[in-house]
C-alpha cells in the first residue's frame, strides 16, 4: 500500500453486525465480529484518510485499534440506526465501505416486556419478521459524482466457482462501484482472523484477490479503490 495516497480522502466504513430486538432482554443478531470493518479503517486512516466508523455491536477489545487520529467512531445497534447514521454521513464522503453484515429482517413487533414462559404454557412462541431497509441500495441511489461505493457479499458456496456466480448477481442487484465478495461458513469468514476478498468491478470483472490477515484483505482492497479514485468521476 502506498503511504498517504488516501490522504485527506473522506472515508465511511461500517462494521460489525446490526442487531434486531425481540423484547428488552433478547435479540437476533448475526456473528460478524466488526474485525475486517475495523482494519477497513485503520489501514485508511494509516495511508491518510478521514473516517468515520459505524461501529453495529464491536467488543471493545476489537474496536480497540480503530482507536486513533484521523477515525471517528459512532456506536449503532440496530439497522435502522445504521441506516439513520450512514445516510448522515455518506453525504460527506467520496468512498464508502459497507463491510456491516446488516439484518435482512427484523421482528415486527417488538415486546416491551420481557416475552415469559408462564404467559403460553406449553407452546412455543413464534416470531413474526418484517424486511428491513436495504441501506446499500438506498447509498447508491443518492450517491454523489465522484464518490466511490464499495459493498460486501457474504456467500456460503461449494467453490470458487459458485462464489463469483453469486457475487456477479449481487452486483447487479446492488448497482455498486466495487464488491468485496468472500465465502463465509461455521470457521470462515465471520470472527475469523484471516479473510479472502474477490473484488469484482461494476462490470463484474475480477480485478483482484485480497488474502491474508483481514488487515492485509483490507489493504488490498484500497488499492482496488485508489484505482477506482483515479479512475474518474462515476455517474
Ligand atoms: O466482522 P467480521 O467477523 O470480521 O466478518 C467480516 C464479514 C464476513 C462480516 C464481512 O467481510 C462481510 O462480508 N460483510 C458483509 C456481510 C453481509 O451482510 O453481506 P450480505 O451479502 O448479506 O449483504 C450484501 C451487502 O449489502 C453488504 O455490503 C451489506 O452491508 C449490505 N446490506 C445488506 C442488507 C441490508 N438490509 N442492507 C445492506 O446495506
Amino acid at each position: 500500500p502506498a503511504m498517504g495516497d488516501l490522504q485527506g480522502v473522506h472515508v465511511l466504513v461500517t462494521a460489525g453486525g446490526t442487531r434486531e430486538p425481540i423484547d428488552p432482554v433478547r435479540f437476533i443478531g448475526n456473528r460478524s465480529s466488526g474485525r475486517q470493518g475495523v482494519a477497513l479503517a485503520t489501514a485508511a486512516a494509516e495511508r491518510g484518510a478521514k473516517v468515520v466508523l459505524l461501529a453495529a455491536n464491536i467488543d471493545e477489545s476489537v474496536l480497540a485499534a480503530a482507536e486513533r487520529p484521523g477515525v471517528r467512531t459512532v456506536r449503532v445497534s440496530t439497522t435502522a440506526e445504521l441506516e439513520q447514521a450512514a445516510h448522515a454521513a455518506s453525504a460527506g464522503a467520496e468512498v464508502i465501505l459497507m463491510a456491516a453484515a446488516v439484518a435482512d429482517y427484523r421482528v415486527a413487533e417488538v415486546s416491551d416486556r420481557k416475552i415469559r414462559k408462564e404467559d403460553a404454557p406449553g407452546e412455543a412462541p413464534s416470531i413474526v419478521l418484517t424486511e428491513n431497509p436495504d441501506i446499500l441500495v438506498s447509498l447508491v441511489k443518492a450517491q454523489r459524482p465522484g464518490q466511490v461505493i464499495v459493498g460486501f457479499a457474504a456467500e456460503t458456496v461449494e467453490d470458487e466457482e459458485e462464489l463469483l456466480e453469486r457475487g456477479r448477481r449481487k452486483l447487479a442487484r446492488k448497482g455498486v462501484d466495487l464488491l468485496a465478495v468472500n465465502a463465509v461458513g461455521w470457521r470462515e469468514g465471520f470472527e475469523s482472523g484471516e479473510n479472502t476478498l474477490h473484488v469484482l468491478d461494476s462490470d463484474g470483472e475480477l480485478v483482484r484477490v485480497a488474502s491474508g490477515t483481514k488487515r492485509e484483505a483490507a489493504d488490498a482492497l484500497l488499492d482496488a479503490v485508489v484505482e477506482e479514485l483515479e479512475g474518474g468521476p462515476h455517474p
